[in-house]
């Protein structure tokens, strides 16, 4: 349980809020590059940390995000011309570079220093495994770029999506650091050969004992079901600084080829976009694999969403699926995490022991808000070329003896530079 203030301290975003400053420190998910996939295309609109802004590639392919709204007297950029490197607003003229510089202001009179005096709003960009990602601190903040391993990835070893969540960031966040919550809202995937997953996984074990490590990234989140036999299964998923969850999929098997980044960007208080990064290491990702990731319309919205109830068929979940929505995580997910409110009140309640790893996540959350504001660096922002080796970040799925202290067997996966198990 949080009181009310620790709920409103860690979930609300917006500019000079704690959260939102110690989110503005990271290089987080701003859209797709498939959205702005050409030099002078449209721009689009984002909205990021409760901030409207546009998007766009100028003419030599170099990527703004710019605040939205034109410094003249408002119009919207979204409807400006992309060309000659800026964007142009179409009102009065005023144009912008990458960097928020006014480069034109066409209708002042000649020798005008107006221009010269404005500086528009402008993050910083950067472009990884098909995700344009924003810095939205101050710049002489700004921390290397992390250099995860799906980053440097050729693009169809990848497959991106992303999806409007109606809810807070964090209660996404909660639902990839709750291991438990598989057994049921996903047991869909429990039975053999319906993709995504061992059944003994966590078909067997419906109430793993869970385990929140605290690392340099963020925390590494164990848990452990019985699979019979004296044996253990392992699953080791995290959750990395600021709103991102790497976790594994496809079970065992799956566990060697990849894992899925999910990451829950806040558009503002009340909003998320959910980014989807599956990868895999060594081959393209499968017309499977992207149905499992499915279930999102062209316009970023779920098919199946709170509006429409999920589509939920009552037969269906009483014959089939538990929850009668079909067979995609991110719908599954969705309406666990929606249908809590657009900001859930942390206040009302009752955790268990199987929400050992979300309580570890919040607290690591709210110890950063104060590292921060006691003028500190907070956690996992990278500052030299060392630090940025990230391998142990490592997701894991494995079946171990039960007699093993899972913890040991991390550490020496990780000491033989192992950040994968494979079968
Ligand atoms: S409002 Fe944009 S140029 Fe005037
Ligand atoms: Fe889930």
């Amino acid at each position: 349980m949080l009181s009310r203030e620790e709920n409103d301290l860690i979930t609300r975003v917006g500019p000079g809020t704690p959260m939102g400053e110690l989110m503005r420190r990271y290089w987080i998910p701003a859209l797709l590059s498939q959205e702005i996939p050409r030099p002078d295309c449209p721009p689009v609109r984002v909205r990021l940390l409760g901030e409207d802004l546009v998007a766009f590639r100028d003419s030599k392919g170099r990527l703004g995000v710019l605040a939205e709204h034109c410094s003249h007297r408002g119009t919207s950029l979204y409807f400006g011309r992309n060309e000659e490197c800026g964007l142009t607003c179409i009102y009065h003229g005023w144009k912008y570079d990458i960097e928020g510089r006014v480069l034109k202001t066409p209708a002042e009179p000649a020798g005008s220093t107006l221009k010269d005096k404005v500086r528009h709003t402008a993050y910083l960009c950067s472009e990884a495994a098909g995700v344009v990602f924003a810095y939205m601190g101050p710049k002489e903040r700004i921390p290397l770029f992390p250099n995860y391993e799906w980053t440097t990835l050729p693009q169809d070893h990848l497959y991106v999506t992303k999806s409007l969540q109606d809810c807070n960031y964090l209660q996404g966040l909660e639902g990839e650091s709750d291991s438990s919550h598989l057994s049921f809202l996903h047991r869909a995937f429990t039975e053999k050969n319906r993709g995504g997953g061992d059944p003994d996984m966590y078909g067997k074990d419906g109430a793993p004992r869970l385990e929140g490590v605290e690392t340099d990234f963020g925390v590494r989140m164990i848990s452990c079901r019985s699979a019979g036999n004296g044996l253990t299964y392992l699953r080791v998923s995290n959750f990395v600084m600021p709103c991102h969850g790497f976790v594994p999929t496809g079970g065992l098997k799956g566990n060697a080829e990849g894992y899925t980044v999910h990451s829950h960007v806040p558009v503002d208080d009340e909003h998320a976009m959910r980014f989807n990064i599956f990868f895999r290491r060594n081959r393209p990702v499968n017309d499977e694999e992207k149905q499992l990731e499915g279930g999102i319309g062209s316009d970023h919205l779920k098919v199946r969403n709170i509006h429409n109830n999920y589509l939920q068929d009552r037969e269906e979940q009483k014959r089939e699926t538990f929850t009668g929505m079909g067979k995609q995580f991110l719908i599954h997910d969705s309406c666990a995490t929606e249908s809590m409110g657009p900001i859930y009140d942390r206040s009302r309640e009752h955790l268990g022991a199987g929400d050992i790893t979300v309580i570890a996540v919040r607290k690591f959350l709210l110890q950063s808000i104060r590292t921060l504001d006691t003028g500190k660096e907070p956690p996992h922002i990278i500052r030299s070329p060392e630090q940025n080796d990230l391998r142990h970040v490592a997701c894991i799925v494995a079946r171990i003896d039960a007699g093993l202290d899972p913890k040991q067997y991390i550490e020496k996966l990780l000491a033989d530079q192992k950040h994968y198990t494979t079968v």
